[in-house]
């Protein structure tokens, strides 16, 4: 569907630009030339350009810089039957998402330079920008560290074990330590497995009602307390993957105010859906569990919380206390999520479903439309830092990455239609609002919706 051929001019005009880098939100129209924002203005005629020029009508949508996701799993190499980097990257496309991150709990892990390689030879024309993101220890097996300076020269933008913490509370001191040197952060998935065996679920009335081991909030507070404490020692740049409960919330908020510099993320399911949904109602609580209870795709890590937390999720995004979103998009194969909860595996499967989820804080007037996009922008870009910041404006002469989406239109998820392998959401069938109707990469159209984009396209 996308327009592959046309490499020429576009002119998207009649849209509510929104660009938080340029503390921009208005009526604009945006010229696209070679690869580059051209021009922002008010009226940008059409008649002056060349004859290959494309005008596409924007009335009714926001235009704005494309989404930064630095948390997905794009399970290449070794798992290619969950993901490839080329379907993952087309996921991205299809959700607005224009540069991705991708996790090392690969096999092999994304541990030397070897991988890195690999993994940009693989994405290289993929329909998104892909970084890698390197272990922080060997193997992520937790023992000893990887080679950060290694993998930094081969070009990984942040350092994890994501999947799992970095348990070892010494290595984490040095990591937090390296990372200042290296200038990228160490994002750390906060899980205190002591505190949580076997669990699989949020720690609550659910779990207690279905019967299923719970993973209690200070299994990721305790993490999160001594990552804060090692970061403040360190002056490390530490980052703190998908984020989930009140408390972490207020930590990340206090840990600000005292002049720590550290930054956070939360995923889009953490921001909508609770502990309720797996029940199997789609998060109606008076909905008995019946025939689709235990909905194994609501199994995921951090686990889905209390309407207290993701409260506090929203109110923390919404107050810069969360600098950004990140899908943690985990794809898996259909089998994986086909079992009972405890042999299910973790992980659903987001990056199409998370503009449709995140318009749900908007709609419901927690959080401004401005300032979700910030989030999903600027947001992570300074995050990362490293040239990030390139790719999340509509300044003039910056690669011309955007998103063009409808935050009104309704649409019901069906996994059928999905790009990615990762059919895993317990999204399937439920109606969401807000939906992407063109992605552009470096001035490249690489996925179009004709019916959200228009209406009066005049190609
Ligand atoms: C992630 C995956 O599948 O790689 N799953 C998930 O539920 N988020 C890894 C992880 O963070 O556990």
């Amino acid at each position: 569907m996308a327009d592959a051929h046309h490499n020429g001019p576009i002119l998207i005009a009649g849209g509510r630009v929104i660009d938080p880098a340029n503390g921009r939100d208005g009526a604009f129209d945006v010229l696209i030339a070679d690869g580059l924002v051209k021009a922002v203005d008010r009226s940008i005629p059409a008649d002056g350009l060349d004859q290959t020029a494309r005008v596409i009508d924007a009335s009714g949508l926001v235009v704005s810089p494309g989404f930064i996701d630095i948390h997905v799993h794009l399970r290449e190499p070794g798992y290619e039957y969950k993901e490839t980097i080329a379907t993952g990257a087309e996921a991205a496309a299809r959700g607005g998402f224009t540069t991705i991150c991708a996790m090392p709990n690969t096999d092999p892990a994304i541990d030397n330079a070897a991988v890195v390689d690999y993994i940009a030879n693989r994405a290289a024309g993929a329909p998104a920008r892909v970084r890698a993101i390197g272990c922080v220890t060997k193997g992520r097996k937790g023992r000893e560290l990887a080679d950060m300076e290694e993998l930094i020269t081969a070009g990984v933008v942040a350092f994890s074990d994501d999947g799992d913490p970095v348990y070892d509370a010494g290595l984490m001191r040095l990591a937090l330590t390296y990372s200042r040197d290296l200038g990228v952060p160490i994002s750390n998935h906060c899980e205190d497995h002591e505190l949580c065996p076997g669990g699989v679920m949020s720690e609550g009335w659910v779990s207690s009602r279905l019967g299923l081991a719970g993973i209690p909030a200070v299994a990721e507070e305790a993490m999160v307390a001594r990552d804060i404490s090692l970061t403040e020692l360190t002056g490390g740049r530490l980052h703190l993957a998908h984020l989930s409960t009140a408390g972490s919330v207020a930590m990340v908020r206090q840990a600000k105010e005292r002049g720590i510099a550290v930054t956070a993320e939360v995923c889009p399911h953490h921001l909508m859906l609770t502990e309720a949904w797996a029940l199997g109602g789609k998060g109606d609580p008076n909905v008995a569990a019946g025939p689709m209870a235990y909905d194994t795709h609501t199994k995921v890590y951090p686990p889905l919380r209390s309407n207290a937390d993701v409260a506090a999720c929203v109110a923390g995004l919404a107050d810069g206390t969360i600098d950004c979103v990140a899908t943690d998009h985990a794809p898996h194969e259909r089998v994986s999520k086909e079992c009972t909860y405890h042999e299910a595996a973790f992980g659903i499967s987001v990056l199409e479903t998370a503009l449709g989820t995140l318009m749900s804080t908007v709609h419901s007037g927690s959080i401004s439309l401005p300032t979700l996009v910030e989030r999903l922008t600027t947001g992570p870009a300074r995050v990362m830092g490293n040239g990030f910041a390139q790719y999340a404006s509509l300044t003039p002469g910056t690669p011309a990455d955007l998103v063009l989406f409808d935050p009104d239109a309704g649409w019901t998820v069906d996994v059928n239609k999905f790009a990615s392998m990762g059919r895993n959401t317990p999204l399937d069938g439920v109606t969401l609002r807000g939906r992407v109707g063109a992605t552009v990469v470096g001035g490249r159209i690489v996925f179009e919706e004709p019916t959200v984009l228009n209406k009066g396209d005049v190609a």
